[in-house]
């Protein structure tokens, strides 16, 4: 039986839970009245113990980021909050936003104090105009109550956060794209090395962490390392917010330890398939994962190490749910759609792929298909983003991870449903 008592997500059902007086009854900026007595190496070597991996897509251990920022360096260092949380099937940050603001608001002065940081943004995505005004006030409310500006709760420590709207481009959900966003560039990725780390917002040492992430601090803190590594897989383990759409009866956020079963998360949670339709495929961890087939999908574990054994990912944890009546060639083309549209032209394999695999699986599904149209696809994902087999493929052929996040799931669609595609070409050409 799961016994998981939700933690994030404890209080969302609860009215004005939202607010800072809701969120110190139930314990809230305990954690950073400990923090502020704690050496920063100390509250980063906590978050080292806890294996706290990035909710943001990468899954990267975030204590680790922490210490790659030099100690040597005698420029600022910055923290940005990553909100703008526009992976398709992603939904989770923006309920963190609006029902448990403080949380997160207290996890960004708990890592902004780690690292040594006194300018902190929010960059929120354009769209969230509501979270928007919502942040504007807890934001203030901060300051009013000496939990933000100068000396935070009578201690030597100081810290402004600053939010920052995005304007609606996806690819400044990507770290360096958002940074040359927030310096009031086009949101352009760019090439890596240098790491953020060492050279990020304005050339100075920046760490970029998602809501989820950063919401998760306070509890490390105030239960410990040990009790976080408790929960799920030791190797990235904690509570984790999946978010379930797509063919389902009871789509949402639903927060459970890592390591669910994918079974579990679709027909407990989400309540199963409508209509008793069969499952067909899944994206585990949003469009950017490569697809599960329902045979693959129906035994995995949603843990980072296990979805790259299938090769796929956690990415997001935005599970979207395909059922046997969904036409796999359109589902390619409406993903391959998306990121045509969202890439942000810099690099040619990503600027031209995309846009050929647009025009090319258009002509597929208008009846305009060509005998090698399969190898054609193979050659354009592999162009853009290298194999989809992490132990041979060659990765980095792009300025940013957009390339792998087109080529993995357009090729997974390809290759695990070789067969809908193949009715796609004109018949009597066919080659096996
Ligand atoms: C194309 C692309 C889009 C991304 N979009 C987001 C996003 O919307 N939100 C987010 O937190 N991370 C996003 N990421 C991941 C960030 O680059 C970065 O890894 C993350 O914010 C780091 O935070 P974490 O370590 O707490 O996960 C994206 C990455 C790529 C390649
Ligand atoms: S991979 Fe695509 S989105 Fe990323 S920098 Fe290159 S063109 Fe832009």
């Amino acid at each position: 039986m799961n016994t998981f008592k939700p933690v994030l997500t404890e209080y969302i059902d609860q009215q004005d839970c939202h607010t800072l007086p809701f969120y110190k009854r139930v314990g809230g900026y305990t954690a950073l009245d400990k923090v502020l007595k704690m050496n920063p190496e100390d509250v980063t070597q906590e978050v080292k113990d806890s294996n706290l991996r990035g909710r943001g897509g990468a899954g990267f251990p975030t204590g680790v980021k922490w210490g790659f920022i030099p100690k040597d360096s005698n420029k600022p260092k910055y923290l940005i909050n990553n909100a703008d949380e526009s992976e398709p099937g992603t939904f989770k940050d923006r309920l963190l936003m609006n029902k448990a603001p403080h949380q997160m608001l207290e996890g960004m002065v708990i890592a902004a104090y780690a690292i040594g940081c006194h300018t902190s943004f929010i960059y929120i995505r354009g769209e969230f105009y509501k979270e928007y005004k919502l942040l504007e006030k807890v934001v203030t409310e901060a300051y009013e109550n000496n939990l933000l500006g100068d000396n935070i709760l009578g201690s030597n420590y100081s810290l402004d956060v600053v939010i920052h709207r995005g304007a609606g481009a996806y690819i400044c959900g990507e770290e360096t794209g958002l940074i040359e966003s927030l310096e009031g560039k086009r949101g352009w990725p760019r090439i890596k090395p240098p790491f953020p780390a060492i050279e990020g917002y304005l050339k100075s040492p920046t760490i970029v962490n998602n809501v989820e992430t950063l919401s998760c601090l306070p509890h490390i803190v105030n239960r410990g390392a040990g009790w976080f590594k408790s929960i799920g897989p030791e190797k990235g383990p904690g509570p984790r917010l999946f978010c379930i759409s797509g063919c389902v009866n009871n789509p949402g956020v639903f927060e459970e330890p890592m390591g669910v079963s994918l079974k579990e998360l679709i027909f407990d949670r989400a309540g199963g398939i409508p209509d008793g339709k069969q499952l067909k495929a899944v994206f585990p961890g949003g469009s950017s994962s490569a697809i599960l087939t329902a045979n693959e999908a129906i035994d995995v574990m949603m843990d980072f190490e296990e979805l790259v054994e299938k090769k796929s990912m956690l990415g997001s944890a935005g599970v979207i749910v395909m059922d046997e009546t969904v036409n796999m060639v359109q589902a390619c083309l409406n993903i391959a759609r998306f990121y045509a549209h969202e890439s942000c032209g810099q690099c040619t394999p990503c600027r031209e792929g995309t846009a050929w695999l647009v025009k090319m699986l258009t002509r597929l599904v208008n009846g305009g298909g060509k005998p090698n149209d399969i190898d054609m696809l193979f050659e354009i994902t592999d162009n853009i983003g290298g194999l989809i087999d992490f132990s041979k493929g060659s990765f980095g052929k792009t300025i940013c991870p957009f390339g792998e996040a087109v080529a993995w799931p357009v090729r997974s669609f390809v290759e695990k449903f070789k067969g809908e595609f193949m009715e796609y070409l004109p018949q009597e050409k066919v080659v096996a």
